[in-house]
């Protein structure tokens, strides 16, 4: 999500000064979940604004929720929302997840989730999408042995190249090309409202470590 430059954000984030911002998230390498005193540890990349992140932190308060964005406007919107929850099963880390190895010790995470990553559709850029995999063999690394990635996209293109990536590597678990017609109670994304109101269908998968 490239957003225009807030005035406020620079001056926000040089001063924040709460737990929820994890400033070195290499120092809880290997002790995320005693850092958040829970044994399930799920990952968002790619938060947005962070309403998904944060409202399922409240909806499963027994798991731990560490959210991971690198635009740094996002990152303080998804940040002053957080600030005012009476919550402490999250945190939130404003880096690029091409690090992930440097801050989760192997095995750590038991689910990722990649909510309406960037489609990337240029081929000299596929690199950057996050099912590519530079960052799934990074996922093989930090996830648990039955671990899961769990992806919804709007975007046909990502979707099945994504499918398409994991097939041979990955146990696909359960895939909705109709994701928006389905009765469930996952959160609903910013993204995923803006493209439900549009009319266009959201695909879901659910991928688990061989
Ligand atoms: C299209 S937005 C979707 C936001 C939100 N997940 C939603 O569904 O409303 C994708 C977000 O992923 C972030 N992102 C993309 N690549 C990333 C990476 N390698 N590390 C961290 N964040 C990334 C972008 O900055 C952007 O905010």
């Amino acid at each position: 999500m490239r957003m225009r430059n807030k005035p406020w954000v620079a001056k926000y984030l040089e001063e924040f000064d709460h737990d929820v911002l994890i400033k070195e998230p290499s120092v809880y390498k290997g002790k995320w979940r005693s850092r958040l005193n829970k044994d399930i540890i799920h990952v968002e990349i790619g938060t947005g604004k962070g309403d998904y992140w944060l409202r399922m932190a409240k909806l499963y308060p027994n798991y731990g929720w560490i959210g991971i964005e690198k635009e740094r406007n996002c990152a303080a919107i998804a940040l002053k929302k957080a600030v005012v929850e009476p919550i402490d099963n999250r945190c939130f880390i404003i880096a690029d997840a091409s690090m992930i190895s440097e801050w989760f010790a192997d095995k750590e995470i038991d689910v990722i989730h990649l909510n309406f990553s960037d489609p990337w559709p240029k081929k000299r850029n596929h690199k950057k999408r996050l099912t590519h995999d530079l960052f799934i063999e990074t996922y093989d690394k930090v996830l648990k042995n039955d671990g899961q990635i769990i992806m919804k996209t709007d975007n046909q293109q990502l979707f099945e190249f994504s499918l398409l990536n994991m097939q041979d590597k990955w146990r696909l678990n359960s895939v909705f090309v109709n994701f928006d017609s389905v009765v469930h109670q996952d959160v609903v994304t910013e993204y995923e409202k803006k493209f439900i109101d549009e009319g266009k269908p959201i695909y879901r998968a659910v991928w688990q470590k061989r």
